[in-house]
């Protein structure tokens, strides 16, 4: 279990556990209603496969960004679950992805054998692409006030100039320097998150220039902060805490912010952006507590 960071703000626990609980289970069904059962019989199995990466656990922290920007907009929760089902459908096709024999090749994924193991590898390659497709239609189809923007948000972020561009990246082993590092993650798991919080903005009113800056900085911060928080888990946490295989980027050789900074280093910079997320914040006043106690949770979970 990591330390708390020195300066982190308290919040009300009880609150802040009702809360995610409440909105955990609201992005579960919509996520489950985004993958109804297959009635056609040739689609059955890769739908089977959809169902089994995209709703057998994860902590929804990116679906709980989106309802908490979103409450930030004064959003209908109903508009938002577009958005949250949308943005855990992109992440659960990246993760099937990433467990694929010819990327970091993880036969464990969320406490169970990984899609691949579990479907064969073809199956898995084509659940992840079907789980992303079925992202953007969700979005399409959704109440979201300007659905093609919301579309073209999460597309940037998921495309060659996000997630794809980063874990092409990664797989390259080019990035060993700090600022080749931080680039990549910024990429590979940053661009994601930002998607999540910028979807929440766009489900509701309109913000002010300054409030939308202060979001986009929450949200760089956070996103880098959870990919930190990620790296110091492979080394300190255990296999089945985490899920998925511990040690997997030392056993890959893997230039990290462990490997880079030190474990006391690289917790002192996730520690660092945690503040400054919460920072950014400061502009909305009390009612962005969900968001900084989320904040709070990249960087202090356990899984
Ligand atoms: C894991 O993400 C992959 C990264 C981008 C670091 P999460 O830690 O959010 O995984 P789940 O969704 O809870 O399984
Ligand atoms: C990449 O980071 C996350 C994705 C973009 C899918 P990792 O490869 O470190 O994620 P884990 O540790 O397997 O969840
Ligand atoms: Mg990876
Ligand atoms: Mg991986
Ligand atoms: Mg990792």
């Amino acid at each position: 279990m990591m330390t708390q960071p020195a300066t982190i703000e308290s919040f009300d626990a009880v609150a802040m556990a009702a809360w995610q609980t409440t909105h955990r289970q609201r992005a579960e069904q919509a996520l489950a209603s985004t993958l109804t059962s297959s009635s056609k019989e040739e689609t059955s199995h890769v739908k089977e496969a959809m169902r089994y990466a995209a709703l057998s656990g994860g902590k929804r922290w990116r679906a709980l960004l989106v309802y908490a920007t979103a409450a930030l907009c004064h959003a209908e929760e109903a508009v938002a679950d577009a958005a949250a089902a949308a943005v855990e459908l992109l992440h659960a096709y990246s993760l099937v992805h990433d467990d694929l024999p010819c990327m970091d090749d993880d036969d464990v994924r969320r406490g169970q054998p990984a899609c691949h193991i579990a479907f064969g590898e073809a199956m898995a390659l084509l659940a992840g692409d079907a789980l992303q497709t079925q992202a953007f239609l969700v979005l399409a189809q959704s109440r979201l006030p300007d659905p093609a923007v919301a579309c073209a948000l999460l597309a940037k972020a998921a495309g060659a100039d996000g997630m794809v561009g980063g874990q092409a990246l990664d797989l390259s082993g080019e990035a060993t320097t700090l600022n080749a590092l931080e680039a990549m993650h910024r990429c590979k798991t940053g661009a994601l998150i930002e998607a999540a919080v910028m979807l929440g903005v766009t489900c509701g009113e309109t913000l002010t220039a300054e409030q939308r800056a202060a979001l986009v900085r929450y949200a760089s911060a956070v996103g880098l902060a959870f990919q930190i928080a990620d790296d110091v888990l492979d080394v300190e946490g255990s296999t089945p805490a985490l899920g998925k295989t511990a040690g997997k980027d030392a056993a890959q050789n893997k230039v990290t912010y462990v490997t880079l900074l030190g474990l006391s280093g690289a917790k002192d910079k996730m520690r660092a952006l945690c503040e400054e997320a919460q920072q950014a914040l400061e502009i909305f006043g009390a009612v962005a507590w969900p968001l900084k106690a989320l904040a709070v949770q990249a960087v202090t979970r356990g899984h």
